[in-house]
């Protein structure tokens, strides 16, 4: 499912040129993604920081357009994705304890993963709950502006429930700037440029696949 070309010559995966490993619509969706993300960022704390423009019309149309977004992504990764591939399980929380020992001089075994590292399934699970939790109570503090489509209406919620989902937006918005540089500081490191390639192009080589993963937990 996931091999470009069946190029079988030796075991382990090394005799494959190339590995598919994310199909054009989700290099797609990560991008556009991520651009939402970014731009959310900027006209959220840059008036802030002093930068002052119209930044509201192009702040909530972004944040809809995130939320259509990340709902495909959803009903894709639940229908037509391996769900598994992202699912933390006992070998992740193992895996996970026996890098921080590593980190603290072990010299315990380095196991291979599956398609996503422990780490990686932790910071998906991390921006995804903060992702939704600023998504979903912007979505609700659209009924406190007027736009072309619909007048506002604040009373739909009390003050103190306002209150709470304005909180809940400014606390994840932080969150997600901490991620984002924690994701791009590694993504942008030397040693994960085939990775970078792969959100770009799509493919590992045979031989990176080999050498990073575990054939029994990412099957090509
Ligand atoms: C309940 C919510 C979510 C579920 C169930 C879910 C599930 C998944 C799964 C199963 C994958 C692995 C697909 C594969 O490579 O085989 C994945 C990848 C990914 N997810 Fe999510 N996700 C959720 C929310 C989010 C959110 C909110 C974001 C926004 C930042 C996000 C961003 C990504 C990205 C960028 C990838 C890698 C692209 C790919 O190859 O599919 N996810 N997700
Ligand atoms: C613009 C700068 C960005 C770069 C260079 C970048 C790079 C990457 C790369 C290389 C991967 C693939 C890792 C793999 O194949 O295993 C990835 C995956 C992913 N990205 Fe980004 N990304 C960026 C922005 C973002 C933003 C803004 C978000 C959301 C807030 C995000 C969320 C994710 C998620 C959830 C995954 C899947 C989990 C993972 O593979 O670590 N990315 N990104």
């Amino acid at each position: 499912m996931d091999q470009i070309t069946p190029n079988r010559r030796t075991a382990g995966g090394a005799g494959w040129d190339r590995v598919r490993r994310h199909t054009l619509l989700d290099r797609t969706y990560h991008w556009l993604m991520a651009l939402c993300v970014i731009v959310l960022m900027a006209t959220a704390f840059l008036p802030i920081l002093g930068i002052k423009f119209e930044w509201l019309d192009i702040h909530w149309i972004t944040g809809v357009a995130l939320a259509a977004l990340v709902l495909i992504h959803i009903v894709r990764a639940l229908f037509f994705q391996d769900w598994r591939n992202m699912w933390i399980g006992w070998t992740d929380l193992r895996e996970l304890w026996r890098d921080t020992a590593r980190l603290l001089g072990s010299r315990s075994a380095l196991a291979l993963p599956g398609k996503y590292d422990a780490a990686q399934k932790l910071y998906h699970l991390g921006v995804a709950i903060v992702i939704l939790a600023v998504v979903g109570t912007g979505l609700l503090m659209l009924l406190k502006i007027d736009t072309p489509f619909w007048r506002r209406n604040p009373y739909w919620f009390s003050a103190d429930t306002w209150g709470v989902i304005y909180v809940i937006h400014g606390f994840a918005a932080m969150a997600i700037v901490a991620t984002v540089i924690v994701h791009l500081y590694f993504s942008l490191m030397p040693d994960s440029w085939y990775l970078l390639r792969a959100m770009v192009r799509g493919w590992i080589s045979g031989k990176e696949y080999a050498q990073h993963y575990d054939p029994s937990r990412w099957k090509a």
